[in-house]
């Protein structure tokens, strides 16, 4: 079994259709760690493909406040207003579905997959010292999350716990090996919003079988995601991020 991890589409239809292109064929089970919506403005056209393509879909912090789960009060002006426009796009029956997607950590017999951290969907692993926490809460060798919207992750070796290599700014991919004897996190990375200075869509494949997680970035039409955010009215601030990567 192969597996396409996602992370945090964020309502970007222009970022997903590019990295589903690009990963066509290498792959038969899509795993999602959360965050569909929020910010970018194809938060339906994401949810509805979200329905009939992903294996499994674990909620993030904005699936849970655009769904009405939780109030917008941990969330600034720009997020706020972009998840009432993208509580406003979405049919019922998608807010129904929204609702009801599963917290994470979910656990499978190959990996583990959560939002922000296993003990909080809100947390952000952003450094090794962050992650430390997280290895003691998982019992399988690899898990994927997301949140940060920073593509990479961590590993445990025995006592010594580090950051994995991302992809360089010129390059296509890297690939991770599962040692034996370690314990890994791996960020796939933003879809629709990336945050670690690369504004190329992110993703993730792993096979079990091969012991490989491969990351991967791919360029998309920025403009036409960001003159859709200016045509619906969605902050400035939106747009601008997407070109800087941040
Ligand atoms: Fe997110």
């Amino acid at each position: 079994m192969r597996f396409l991890i996602l992370s945090d589409i964020h309502g970007n239809s222009e970022a997903l259709a590019a990295v589903l292109a690009d990963c066509a064929g290498e792959y038969d089970e899509v795993l999602c760690c959360g965050d569909l919506v929020g910010y970018n403005p194809n938060p339906a056209e994401v949810v509805d493909w979200a329905q009939t393509n992903c294996r499994i879909v674990i909620r993030g912090n904005h699936d849970k406040v655009v769904a009405g789960l939780e109030g917008l009060d941990w969330f600034n002006d720009v997020a706020q207003t972009s998840a009432l426009w993208s509580r406003r796009q979405l049919t019922p029956d998608q807010l129904t579905w929204l609702r009801d997607l599963q917290p994470g950590p979910v656990q499978q017999e190959a990996y583990t997959l959560f939002h922000g951290a296993p003990f909080d969907e809100d947390y952000y692993v952003l450094t090794p010292d962050d992650s430390r926490d997280c290895f003691g809460c998982l019992e399988t060798e690899v898990s994927f999350f997301g949140h940060t919207h920073v593509q990479g992750g961590f590993f445990k070796r025995r006592l010594q716990v580090g950051r994995l290599t991302s992809v360089l700014r010129d390059g296509r991919e890297q690939t991770i090996e599962i040692e034996p004897d370690s314990v890994f996190i791996v960020n796939p990375g933003s879809v629709g919003q990336p945050r670690d200075g690369d504004p190329r869509a992110a993703y993730a494949l792993f096979s079990p079988e091969q012991r490989i997680v491969t990351l991967r970035r791919i360029q998309y039409p920025v403009e036409t995601t960001c003159r859709k955010i200016r045509d619906a009215g969605l902050p400035e601030a939106l747009a601008l991020r997407l070109f800087r990567g941040q």
